[in-house]
């Protein structure tokens, strides 16, 4: 997708369709003013004689508006009413108009969604949105598919500015379509079969990142090689797995080299059977998702590499499958972590705390951060709590919570914070080794955040559960891209 800024006048911006925002009740907004003046009044007439409302969401294509539009069509979008119109509707609206343009042969097309301004929203997060917003509505993911329907025609889109905005618009719709790359690599490994999207699937892909970007290098560790550094809870959940484990490693050096990076850790569980404490099978297939964590820290290293920030970043994917076998962990068995802390595995289906705790250790033994954070589907106790919108968030720093807090709602990826505390942490006591796997049912977020935490020695850090953001069940099942959006806006903010 090839997205542009245009400064010209709205009626004399060339284009094969003007996309023009149309307000429920009241006054038309200075766009669709513009254009039903040079096409005599077209919009008006259409309003009042009720056929077009303005509902969010609605769309009415009119072609040929009059020599006095250089426009060859007005696609009219209902935006709801313009009190309300912020970052929730101007997307919505956007998203309404790629299905519009989906079913027409319309290659190319102007924006004016956001001319008259959205609520909250300066025109750099205007433009960012956009392009975004269009990217994701326009993704498919049907590569498994034998006959995959045609692709939408679209391939530009431009959005409309006045003059002064052109910097914030190009830097928007830039960083916007960085963000969506992220998101479309995110989508596409999240979606992609568990038979296909394995460890060694993983690594290939992030190998191959390395390879397009000249401030990346990859670096995978096997089994044996993370036997020998002593990754003992990581090595317990791929005990019953034929698929072997990999431990991903790429770095991005976009600042100098002493600079301390950030570092992203993504839980990469390819498919999560529960292993011996088996689960049941209802929505099992689901369990594809697990590796949405890794998905996501890849997704946003691949958005960042794109845009070449003056920043350092490490990401880390500790990556297996968790299955029953003859050879698979059981219930009591006690495993040592590479941090020397023993483990007794209560229960093998808490198994993203045992590959995570190995890479927290890994991370701050290697590269020192200047913070960490861990992005993972953890809980099922988060969907519970915070349902499909807000990723949970936990934290040892306020600072980093408050920075991570305020990205997501920038990037209209939110997160909210839940508590980390010494009783969730005292349950986890074990009565064998150091501590156990599992430990109060309540609180299953913050039980499994207080378990990672032990892993945490003074380095900031912070835990994002996706496990209710990063897909959507039932007829749109799928993966969502998300938390890429969060980690970008985050990341760009730590720019030097
Ligand atoms: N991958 C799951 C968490 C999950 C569940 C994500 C549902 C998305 C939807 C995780 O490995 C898991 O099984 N967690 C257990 C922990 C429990 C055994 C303490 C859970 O949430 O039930
Ligand atoms: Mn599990
Ligand atoms: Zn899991």
């Amino acid at each position: 997708m090839d997205f542009s800024v245009k400064t010209s006048a709205p009626a004399r911006t060339r284009t094969a369709c003007a996309i023009v925002p149309i307000y429920e009740g009241g006054r038309l907004g200075a766009a669709a003013q513009t254009f039903d003046q040079a096409s005599g009044g077209a919009i008006r007439r259409l309003r009042s004689k009720g056929d077009f409302r303005g509902k969010l969401g609605e769309s009415l294509l009119l072609t040929h508006p009059g020599n006095a539009v250089a426009a060859q069509r007005l696609l009219l979008i209902g935006c709801g009413k313009a009190t309300n119109y912020g970052v929730k509707p101007y997307r919505a609206a956007v998203a309404a108009a790629c299905t519009a343009l989906a079913t027409t042969r319309i290659k190319e097309a102007v924006s004016y969604l956001g001319f008259n301004g959205v609520d909250g929203l300066d025109t750099y997060y205007v433009a960012r949105h956009l392009s975004e917003q269009v990217r994701t509505a326009l993704y498919r993911f049907d590569e498994q598919k034998s006959d995959p329907a045609p692709k939408p025609p679209l391939i530009k889109v431009g959005l409309g500015v006045d003059k002064a905005d052109q910097k914030p618009g190009q830097d928007g719709i830039r960083d916007g379509a960085a963000i969506a790359t992220g998101m479309d690599l995110t989508r596409d490994l999240a979606n992609r079969s568990a038979n296909l999207c394995t460890p060694t699937h993983l690594a290939k892909v992030a190998v191959d990142l390395a390879k397009r970007h000249a401030k990346l290098s990859a670096t995978v560790l096997n089994e044996t090689q993370m036997k020998r550094l002593g990754m003992g809870a990581m090595l317990s959940v791929t005990a019953g797995s034929d698929q072997p484990a990999r431990f991903i490693i790429l770095n991005y050096q976009g600042d100098d080299k002493k600079a301390s990076p950030v570092a992203l850790i993504g839980k990469g569980i390819t498919f999560d059977t529960g292993g011996i404490s088996l689960k049941p099978p209802a929505s099992m297939d689901e369990m594809k998702f697990d590796m949405g964590g890794a998905a996501g820290v890849l997704g946003a290293m691949a958005a960042i590499a794109e845009l070449g920030p003056r920043l350092n970043l490490v990401v880390l994917v500790p990556t297996c499958e968790n299955m029953p076998s003859g050879s698979a962990t059981k219930p009591g068995d006690i495993v040592t972590s590479l941090s020397g802390k023993t483990i007794e595995v209560l229960n093998t289906d808490a198994e993203g705390r045992l590959i995570l705790c190995d890479a927290l250790t890994y991370a701050q033994q290697r590269f020192n951060p200047r913070c960490m954070i861990d992005v993972a589907t953890l809980t099922g106790a988060c969907v519970i709590a915070l349902g499909h919108q807000y990723t949970g968030l936990f934290s040892n720093d306020d600072d980093l919570a408050g920075a991570l807090d305020a990205a997501g709602g920038r990037a209209y990826d939110p997160a909210w914070r839940l508590p980390i505390s010494e009783e969730f942490g005292e349950s986890l006591k074990s009565n064998f080794a150091d501590l156990a796997n599992i430990g109060s049912r309540e609180g299953g977020s913050s039980v499994a955040a207080s378990f990672l935490e032990k892993f945490v020695e003074d380095t900031p850090w912070a835990h994002l559960d996706i496990a209710g953001t990063a897909w959507t069940s039932g007829k749109a099942k799928g993966s969502t891209g998300r938390p890429v959006p969060l980690l970008v806006d985050y990341l760009l903010g730590t720019r030097t």
